[in-house]
């Protein structure tokens, strides 16, 4: 018997800026031009999934998923404040409807971690009218698309973003500061809860927010580093997951896991390296497959149903990610079983593509792309494609 229920949902993530190319006017392209930034390279033409979003939407398909997630790039929505771009409308309708004609499930991002330059200039996220700005957006491109985003997803990894931008700053807008840490993540959550009846209103698609669940233990066994790991906690984990409990937080929620992270408030970093015995991948990630079963655990008190949008390990050897692969996948399964409402798995990512601030190194993809930009897919896309298939025995 298959370890994941009827109609359990099999696909991919993705993300505009990191697959499309040439997306030149928003925040992340400053930042990557920026030498005194933490970037390393230019997305420049990412992977061309502009221009070849039918080739790879077909051969996704052709791996068996009945799903996939991407991102709309709002810059090319709203290039400027309140002017929206009916060119990148009928590209994007153009997009949806070749993903849909695949018979592939769309999971459509909102806002994947790239912003207008406009509105970066003006504060971004702490800007005092960005939550009605972010919600106008959300409602246009609800009644414009909404017909063709069965999962509407309004933002990804709002923690992530406050705490990569604002405290470590490796993000764009490079800040380091833990008091505008805070205010940033209140207000990512207040977009959010602004956005769902926003979207509501414009669309029947099925809402939901995507968060970064890290497995978070303290580095070592002291009240201080005790006391830090639970700030921390409170921060990444739980102010997110509780406000989506107290008012209309949407339909689902997504769950992203990809290590277990040790919390030490002497490191410069905050974080320590991890213990010897964990195996690391490409990003120095400590790869630990139970987090994902706990971090689901976790999401479950919230009542939303679950869908993981990404899980998905950094790594040249495709070897290693058939056992990242098959070991989150086995706790996934251990979840469901302990009674976990989990309704999909998307892998992230398709294609090797571009990882923000490290730019084209680390390789997350299923399948390659070379310089030309031919597509090769990895033998873990054959595995995954195998247990779509016939799952993995319960
Ligand atoms: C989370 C982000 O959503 C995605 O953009 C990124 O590439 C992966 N994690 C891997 O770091």
């Amino acid at each position: 018997m298959s370890a994941f229920p009827d109609g359990f949902l099999w696909g991919t993530a993705t993300s505009a800026h990191q697959v499309e190319g040439g997306n030149t006017n928003n925040d992340w392209w400053d930042f990557e031009h920026n030498p005194a930034s933490a970037a390393r390279s230019s997305s420049g033409d990412g992977i061309d999934h502009f221009h070849r979003y039918a080739e790879d939407f077909a051969l996704l398909a052709s791996l068996g998923h009945n799903t996939h997630r991407l991102s709309l790039e709002w810059s090319r929505i709203e290039p400027a404040p309140g002017e929206f771009s009916r060119a990148a409308i009928a590209h994007y309708r153009r997009v949806l409807t070749a993903l849909a004609g695949t018979g592939m499930t769309a999971f459509v991002t909102l806002h994947h971690f790239t912003l207008p330059r406009w509105f970066a200039v003006r504060g971004g996220w702490l800007a005092p009218d960005a939550i009605d700005v972010f919600t106008r957006y959300c409602a246009f491109v609800s009644r414009e698309l909404g017909s063709l985003m069965p999962f509407i997803c309004t933002i990804n990894e709002p923690q992530m973003i406050a705490l990569h931008g604002y405290l470590e700053g490796y993000h764009p807008p490079g800040v380091t500061n833990p008091v505008l840490w805070k205010r940033a993540g209140e207000a990512l959550l207040g977009a959010h809860l602004a956005a769902v009846p926003a979207i509501r209103a414009e669309a029947t698609g099925r809402i939901g927010l995507a968060v970064q669940l890290p497995l978070l233990a303290p580095a070592r066994d002291d009240a201080a580093c005790d006391a830090f790991c639970r700030a921390m906690r409170h921060e990444i984990v739980d102010r997110y997951l509780d406000g989506l409990a107290t008012v209309d937080g949407g339909d689902w929620l997504g769950v992203q896991y990809y290590r277990k992270q040790w919390v030490d408030p002497a490191s410069p970093t905050l974080f320590a390296a991890p213990p010897p015995g964990f195996p690391l991948t490409q990003m120095g990630w400590a790869v630990h497959p139970d987090g994902l079963r706990e971090m689901l655990h976790r999401a479950a008190a919230t009542g939303l149903p679950l869908y993981v949008t990404e899980n998905g390990i950094a790594t040249d050897d495709d070897t290693e990610r058939v056992a990242y692969l098959e070991g989150h996948l086995a706790a996934l399964a251990r979840a469901i079983a302990e009674g976990v409402d989990v309704r999909g798995y998307l892998h992230w990512s398709a294609f090797d593509n571009f990882e923000w601030s490290e730019g084209y190194r680390p390789r997350f993809g299923l399948i390659a792309v070379d310089d030309d930009f031919t597509r090769r897919p990895k033998p873990s896309a054959g595995v995954f494609a195998r247990i779509i298939r016939n799952g993995i025995a319960s």
